[in-house]
């Protein structure tokens, strides 16, 4: 028994998410959530949207709104995709809230007490044509390391490095592509260099991560330059210092604020819930653990900037200091990244129109379709593809014909044969074996699961699925009308593989689980869903907003991680299929609609 902070990478409210988005920190976190609990631990599963920076800025000035109405448009759109999709946050909110503004500028006063954020010049872009400041990422050019020609001014995606615009070789603005200009502008650097020796002891101990992000994040470690943590922008959270609070242009970094936010997420959660203090069990206490969960291009935030934040809040950088008012806050678990999901060999791109967006896809398939596709091919260690025509393979070949198929045979002959789960007679070795599959596979699917191996976790458990199809086949209940005992054991042999392989599903399959549980004259919750609660800002009557939370308590509305016995004599009705197959057909009409959108 642990407490395990489930942290969820925060989507930016500037448009509606792509399953490319699910793919990275969404499945895969909730799937591991949901395992946790069901083996008994304190999950805390938080994020929100990320409501700052450029990204919402320039989405607001292209819709004609202000940033804040933009940021209310899609924070409400996501809330409610996330929700549809399964995805059982404890909370979450936005970084908009009152309580967010007052965790960052804690945080940020604390750094800088310890000296950790440093004052300097440097040269900003500014746009000739508007005067306005032109954030770094808004300007393209050659990398001056690599030599990559679609280098953005604030990192190149194709080496991976941390870029200054002005560095770039011919930039030029993304947004109308005129060159430029560099004028002086003062700023705060977090001091990354007095974090190098703290940073490097700790990833060293981090042997556990998958080898690609431990690889990245300790190379990150070989050039390490202070960081800009102020933007010359008018959206953001003020910079919490006399002379900077008051300037409506200077404004805290996105990405300083946006990591804070798990932070901040899990403080308004125990606000929440009556016991302020509660966050505290997940962040100050060493035996908690956290894993956070994102795509690839968000590990240098994960691995670097939000520990060093971290670090030089409880002044255990090269300059020393005090922790502030949280106190000694820990540093990441894990980090956990996916690579990307492309469709068809392309990258998601919603400019491009090459997108899928998860409301379209929940609007015409179910849920645990989604889920699964995501979790048996998902970008778990590699990029991979989505594809329509495998979509649709696996979706029928898998989960209709292969676990759909399963429990709607079994649950149609125990209707037709007893009407309700029968009492065994005496097990052969053939049912014994069977159910000892189904009973064995709990520890090692486990494992899988809490050690981010979900297509093998999953793709295991479709094997005894597979498993128990075949005992359907050889024990040919549908002869055995003449020997009513033989009949009985049979099918309740086969009532207990199923519910066990329906409880080991249920992460991945949380819709069809409370489904097939209901089949089977279940009664209650075995696998919670999160409701949308509108909410008011605890420091701000004035503002309204939609959370996604939930009541996901084990042994109350969640079933326990292990076998549970059926009782024989619960009565079972004439199923309905529960999953849809998919006709030949979606395939090109998916491909059309695309070509339409682009
Ligand atoms: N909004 C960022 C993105 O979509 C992710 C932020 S994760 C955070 O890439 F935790 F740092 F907020
Ligand atoms: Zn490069």
């Amino acid at each position: 028994m642990a407490r395990i902070l489930s942290a969820v990478a925060w989507p930016y409210a500037n448009g509606p998410r792509h399953i490319g988005h699910v793919a990275g920190f969404g499945v895969p976190s909730d799937v591991y959530s949901r395992y946790m609990r069901m083996a008994g631990h304190e999950v805390l599963m938080v994020s929100g949207t990320d409501e700052h920076g450029t990204p919402i800025l320039v989405q607001a000035e292209q819709e004609g709104v202000t940033p804040q109405e933009l940021a209310d448009r899609y924070n409400r759109v996501i809330v409610e995709d996330l929700t549809a999709l399964g995805l059982t946050y404890d909370l979450f909110t936005r970084t908009t809230t009152r309580n967010h503004y007052a965790v960052v500028q804690e945080m940020f006063r604390t750094v800088h007490r310890n000296g950790y954020m440093v004052e300097r010049t440097t040269l900003g872009a500014v746009s000739p044509s508007t005067g306005r400041t032109l954030p770094d990422r808004y300007i393209e050019g050659t990398c001056p390391i690599c030599g990559y020609d679609g280098a953005r001014g604030d990192q190149c995606d194709n080496c991976g490095n941390q870029l200054d615009a002005i560095d770039l070789i011919n930039p030029h603005s993304r947004i109308n592509g005129e060159k430029p200009q560099f004028v002086e502008s003062s700023h705060f650097f977090l001091d990354l260099p007095a974090f190098v020796d703290a940073l490097g002891d700790w990833l060293r101990t981090r042997t556990e991560w998958r080898p690609n992000v431990l690889k990245f994040s300790l190379n990150l470690l070989d050039d390490v330059r202070p960081r800009a943590m102020t933007r010359d922008i008018d959206w953001g959270i003020p910079v919490p210092l006399p002379g900077w609070e008051e300037n409506p242009n200077k404004r805290l970094y996105v990405w300083f604020d946006a990591v804070i936010g798990y932070l901040s997420a899990s403080i308004e959660w125990a606000r929440r819930t009556g016991d302020p203090e509660a966050w505290r069990g997940w962040w100050t206490d060493p035996a908690a653990q956290s894993a956070y969960f994102m795509g690839k291009d968000n590990i240098t935030f994960h691995s670097q900037i939000w520990p060093a934040e971290l670090l030089g809040y409880a002044g255990k950088g090269s300059r020393g200091g005090t922790p502030g008012v949280y106190g000694d806050l820990e540093l990441p678990t894990e980090v956990v990244s996916s690579e990307y999901l492309n469709v068809d060999g392309q990258q998601f791109s919603s400019s491009r129109g090459v997108v899928i967006y998860v409301r379209d896809m929940l609007s015409r398939y179910q849920p645990d379709a989604l889920r699964y596709y995501l979790s048996i091919a998902g970008p778990e260690t590699q990029d991979v593809d989505f594809t329509w025509a495998e979509f649709k393979r696996r979706t029928n070949d898998e989960l209709v014909a292969g676990w759909g198929n399963l429990v709607n045979r079994t649950a149609s002959m125990v209707n037709k044969s007893f009407g309700a789960i029968p009492t065994p007679g005496a097990l052969q070795p053939v049912d014994q074996a069977l159910l000892a599959q189904t009973s064995e596979a709990f520890g090692r699917i486990g494992e899988l699961i809490a050690t981010h191996r979900h297509r093998a976790a999953l793709g295991e458990t479709m094997r005894v699925v597979q498993e128990a199809n075949r005992y359907v086949s050889e024990t040919e209940p549908w002869k055995l009308k003449t020997d009513p005992e033989r009949l009985a054991t049979v099918l309740h042999t086969t009532t207990q593989a199923v519910t066990d392989l329906n409880t080991l599903l249920s992460p991945f399959l949380p819709f069809s689980a409370q489904a097939v549980h209901e089949t089977f004259g279940g009664t209650g919750t075995v696998a919670p869903q999160p409701r949308i609660d509108e909410v008011t800002d605890l420091d701000d009557e004035s503002r309204q907003y939609p959370v996604i939370t939930g009541d996901y308590r084990l042994g109350e509305t969640l079933a326990a991680w292990q076998s549970r016995p059926v009782v024989p004599g619960t009565p079972v009705g004439k199923p309905t299929p529960v999953f849809t197959k998919l006709d030949d057909s979606i395939v090109e009409e998916e491909i059309a609609r695309a070509q339409r959108g682009a």
